[in-house]
């Protein structure tokens, strides 16, 4: 038996009643995250990635399936649990420094204040706030300014499990960049658990260990688990220049110019086949790819890794094979 995740998302379902019947939106999403790991998910809008995260963040219930965190199961929100949604939702009367200090101090109700000051002061630098803005109220700061409150917050409570849903989807391409290095370093010293929804394909392979890719919807799945092989410490600037970068992007692009396309329709027609139950499953499980690590093979005249192999032998890929056109 395999080890059990420190978060495992189970056979997740959620269902719509519509005007026009019921609406399916994902109907078997199992996916797992080990501590310490940065998960980061994409597929088009409107598969359900906000939905997964709500369930995760326990803001939302599924229609089916469960979600284990550290063996407990996850039912409604909890402080172990932080959240960064796109747009902010810091306290307007509050400044800076107070909205972290909101969090940390319902996070660790015995602490001095001396100590919630210093501790919420010191996840604001991370972010880059200091020289008096840490004082300024949310209106008084820039979007960019006020998604670092947001991350400085989350981060300062020491959750668990943080998850992101499109936090820089809203600020400029210089400023999200500038944030990225700060979530970079601030993940790098604090091992914190992170999962994010995020369609910057750039950003994922800067940031995660992993990419889950999500099929369009109805019917969403995850449908592969992209693993991110390039070495840590990374820098936007040169990881373009690692030679797993390129066959990562690829990748990625590709499964959502058409791959995610695709497999909704193969999907579409496995379920229709009237297969058993484990062979259904076993065709709509998620596969693993290592796209750099192909590439490595590739060059090197070598045979592409075991799990590829095997992937592209089974019988139940076999409409996978033909999608992919491997
Ligand atoms: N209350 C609702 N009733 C019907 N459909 C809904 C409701 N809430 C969300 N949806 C549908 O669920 C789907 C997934 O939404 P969401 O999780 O926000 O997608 P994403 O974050 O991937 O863009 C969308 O197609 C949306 O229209
Ligand atoms: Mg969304």
């Amino acid at each position: 038996m395999t080890e059990p995740h420190f978060l495992e998302v189970k056979h997740l379902a959620k269902r719509f009643g519509t005007d026009h019947g019921e609406l399916t939106v994902f109907d078997d999403v199992s996916f797992g995250l080990d501590k310490g790991e940065f998960v980061c998910i994409i597929g088009h809008s409107g598969c359900g990635k906000s939905t997964i995260l709500n369930v995760l963040a326990g803001l939302d219930s599924p229609s089916g399936g469960e979600v284990y965190m550290a063996g407990k199961e996850v039912r409604g929100p909890s402080l172990e649990r932080g959240v960064v949604f796109q747009n902010y939702s810091l306290l307007p009367w509050r400044s800076a420094l107070s909205n972290v200090e909101f969090g940390v101090r319902a996070r660790f109700p015995g602490w001095s204040k001396s100590q919630v000051r210093e501790h919420s002061l010191q996840y604001l630098h991370m972010v880059g706030l200091k020289d008096g803005a840490e004082h300024r109220k949310p209106a008084a700061l820039s979007g960019g300014m006020r998604q670092r409150v947001s991350i400085a917050r989350a981060f300062a409570t020491q959750p668990q499990l943080l998850l992101l849903d499109e936090p820089f989807g809203a600020l400029d391409a210089l400023t999200r960049g500038t944030i990225q290095d700060e979530l970079l370093k601030i993940c790098t010293e604090t091992h914190q658990t992170v999962f994010m929804i995020t369609h910057d394909v750039d950003e994922a392979i800067l940031l995660a260990d992993r990419i889950l890719l999500m099929t369009n919807g109805p019917f969403a799945r995850v449908a592969e688990s992209v693993k991110v092989s390039i070495e840590r410490p990374r820098d936007r600037t040169t990881i373009v220049h690692d030679p797993g970068y390129y066959p990562i992007r690829t990748h990625l692009v590709d499964f959502l110019v058409s791959r995610s396309r695709e497999l909704s329709e193969r999907d579409d027609a496995v379920r229709d086949a009237g297969h058993s139950r484990e062979a259904r499953a076993q065709a709509l499980a998620p596969v693993d790819v290592d796209p750099a690590a192909e590439a490595r093979a590739r060059a090197a005249g070598e045979a592409p890794p075991e799990a590829l192999r095997t992937l592209h032998s089974t019988p139940a890929a076999a409409p996978l094979k033909a999608v992919n056109g491997r």
